[in-house]
């Protein structure tokens, strides 16, 4: 609104990343593989009994449960029974008006980064060597106990079909300048989308400039290469 140029996406794209359920739509619509889901609304609350039973009929345990929108792993559970269902949708309820549910995928986790604006290009793929069930906010944040590996330890032909679902999300989405785009790779060696995050984390042990800096970005030079692309398309997201 104050026509100051800056890093990222405009509204819409962000704001449909940030909604899980927005980002399943979309995919869903486009044919992009994410895990099985369902979406809870506040309406639901009064049945919500018959509703985790129709779920975890539709979806079978394990299931993921989240709010839509939060991030950093905030609010998030994994139920293995009726039970935990229940408590892991009040849990979510408590972050969001809008949950989703997700059938559990049992994979390698994968991390991509895009950067661009109208040809966007993915780097090469970095997996997160995780020691517990799922990336939760402690081994995000606080215990440092992930190991990101790059190149991820998978398939040549999987690392170059992952890219490629990779840069036709961040089009489906309508993301622009960067984003890092997350997937499951199954034993089965299939490939499910798990989320894009458009302003993905700039820590020291944050995967996107690792992923960068392996293309031979430097730190340094990716942020300049960021505020240049911003201002050369600033008119372009207001
Ligand atoms: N459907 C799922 N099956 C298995 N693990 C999952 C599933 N969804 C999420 N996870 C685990 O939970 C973590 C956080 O979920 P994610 O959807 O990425 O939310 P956030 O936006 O908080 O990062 C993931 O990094 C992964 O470890
Ligand atoms: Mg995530």
């Amino acid at each position: 609104m104050s026509r100051i140029p800056y890093v990222g996406r405009g509204l819409l794209a962000s704001a449909s990343c940030m909604d899980k359920a927005h980002t399943h739509s979309i995919l869903d619509y486009n044919n992009i593989r994410t895990a099985k889901w369902r979406m809870l609304t506040h309406r639901n609350l009064n049945h919500l009994d018959k509703e985790c039973e129709d779920i975890a009929d539709d979806l079978g345990f394990p299931l993921f449960v989240k709010p839509a929108n939060c991030g950093s792993s905030i609010g998030i559970n994994k139920a293995e029974d009726f039970d935990s269902l229940k408590e892991a949708v009040k849990i979510a309820f408590s972050h969001d008006n809008k949950v989703i549910i997700e059938e559990f995928i049992k994979g390698q986790e994968l991390e991509v980064a895009v950067f661009g604006y109208d040809s966007p290009f993915a780097s090469f793929i970095g997996e997160i060597g995780k020691n517990n069930d799922f990336y939760d906010y402690e081994s995000k944040y606080i215990n440092n106990s992930v190991n990101l590996i790059i190149p991820a330890n998978i398939p040549d032909e999987s690392a170059k079909e992952i890219r490629q679902i990779a840069v036709d999300a961040y089009k489906a989405m309508g993301c622009k300048g960067l984003s890092r785009v997350d997937f499951f790779l199954t034993e089965q060696n299939e490939i499910i989308l798990n989320e894009i995050n458009t302003m993905p984390g700039f820590t020291p042990i944050s995967m996107y400039p690792k992923l960068m800096e392996n293309l031979g970005m430097t730190y340094g030079y990716l942020i300049d290469k960021l505020i240049e692309q911003a201002i050369d398309n600033a008119d372009r997201n207001y």
